[in-house]
């Protein structure tokens, strides 16, 4: 993975990993800003500035703090949420709520009423009963809702079938069948308080092939001209969702943002020329690919036991309460000690999380130099759904998250405290 190195230390975004790991503690998750920037820069320019009505809308399940947020609006993005956590995060760090489009297979009531009373800029239901549910607290509150349909567009995705999300039996999206689907959109175009803007997908994640937008692409154009030819209707959005791969060890491979979205444009522009159809705004919702490789975790190395002729494990401060998707998904990492960031490798290790787990394996068979006690192990690629897959399991603390630029470091989420993992817990009276 691309590094830079400075006296034997790992730098990220100018900053001494190791002079990081000394002064925040670790575990310590590490962003940098300027990695975050270029992916939005290369989204600018291949996509943004590229075509007329388009927009990109953050996936901040990846990553959602404020501070993130901040950065995002800065580049003039949208943002896509998913809880009223999430929302509130953004509303807090002073996000634009018209900005903001809210997903969800389950709404709640609760969540639903906090969007509409704040204004978000659309909302995209994901489920049969949501249409009524948004009309009417629409109607009560005299507002209109931009509201787009989740659709499941019914294409297999050659990723983990743990974050795929676009097949026939999924729970994410309405299905594409005639007696579902087409009276649900009769019934959001003519809701009272439902302003109907088009549809939605998102077929999956971590992608390094187009094939399955492509095809997802097709889908949603023909369904655009069966409601036009049905119900006479013209559709003024279209939401592709993200899913853009990223590399997490040498052998992936990150496919430029316009190997995607070109030829996802080029079907839509085409279409629309052919039916002499508007061309409906665009939008993408990436995640991962914004802050993936821009974030790093820094552990120290404690335990280290050798298994002759096995295997030798080397146990880190955290594990899978900072880092789930080896546990997950099978998700492979790799990384270097960010000490000896210039010595060669010596050695074969394990490295193994501190949590009681047998799954709390980071990363399996790393060549790296002779491990020591104390040594900081970086990860390399843990942007995406690291801090914001952490839990608290075996009662770890959430660790800090430092965010660096151009050698400035500032703490943008503080360490958990040991009182505040157990600050919402009472003893019943009784048992005193
Ligand atoms: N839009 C929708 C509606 C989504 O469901 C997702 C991800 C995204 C956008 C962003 O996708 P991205 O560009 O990040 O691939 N925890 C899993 C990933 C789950 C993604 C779920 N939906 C992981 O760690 O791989």
């Amino acid at each position: 993975m691309d590094m830079t190195v400075e006296n034997g230390h790992l730098l990220w975004d100018g900053c001494d990993t190791v002079e990081l790991a000394k002064t925040y503690g670790t575990p310590l998750y590490v962003f940098s800003q300027s990695i975050i920037e270029e992916r939005c820069q290369e989204l600018r320019q291949d996509f943004v500035d590229k075509y007329d009505n388009v927009r990109v809308a953050y996936a901040s399940k990846a990553f959602s703090t404020m501070a993130m947020m901040r950065i995002i609006e800065k580049q003039g993005f949208s943002l896509e949420v998913l809880s009223d956590g999430e929302l509130h995060t953004a509303l807090k760090a002073g996000f634009p709520v018209e900005k903001i489009e809210i997903n969800g297979n389950n709404k709640s009531m609760a969540e639903l009423e906090m969007s509409i009373d704040h204004g978000v800029g659309r909302i995209i239901v994901d489920s049969l009963q949501e249409v009524d549910r948004i009309s009417a607290i629409a109607k009560e509150k005299q507002k209109t809702v931009n509201v787009l349909f989740r659709i499941t567009p019914e294409v297999n995705v050659n990723t983990h079938s743990f974050i795929s999300t676009g097949q026939k039996d999924s729970k994410f999206g309405i299905p594409i069948n005639e007696d579902i689907l087409f009276p649900q959109v009769e019934k959001a175009i003519n809701a009272e308080g439902i302003n109907f803007l088009g549809f939605h997908f998102h077929v999956g994640s971590q992608l390094d092939d187009n094939s399955a937008h492509l095809g997802a692409v097709d889908i949603a154009l023909d369904l655009v001209q069966e409601v036009k030819k049905r119900l006479d209707y013209e559709v003024s959005e279209l939401n592709f969702g993200g899913g853009f791969g990223v590399r997490y060890t040498d052998e992936d491979i990150r496919q430029p943002f316009a190997y995607f979205l070109d030829p996802m444009m080029e079907k839509v522009l085409a279409f629309c020329e052919k039916e002499n159809y508007p061309q409906p705004a665009v939008v993408i919702e990436p995640g991962r690919s914004i802050v993936a490789e821009a974030g790093i975790t820094l552990h120290t190395i404690g335990a280290i036991k050798e298994l002759p002729g096995i295997r030798k494990y080397v146990s880190i401060d955290g594990g899978m309460t900072d880092n789930i998707r080896p546990g997950l998904y099978a998700a492979k990492y790799t990384g270097v000690l960010a000490n000896k960031a210039d010595q060669p490798a010596a050695e074969k290790v394990t490295i193994s999380g501190k949590i009681c787990e047998s799954t709390d394996i980071l990363v399996k068979d790393i060549e790296l130099p002779t491990v020591e006690i104390d040594d900081v192990f970086a990860t390399f690629s843990t942007g995406a759904y690291g801090y914001s897959m952490a839990s608290n399991y075996n009662k770890l603390l959430i660790p800090a998250v430092v965010l660096a630029n151009k050698g400035q470091a500032n703490v943008i989420v503080k360490r958990q405290t040991l009182d505040q993992l157990i600050e919402n817990e009472v003893i019943p009276d009784s048992l005193k």
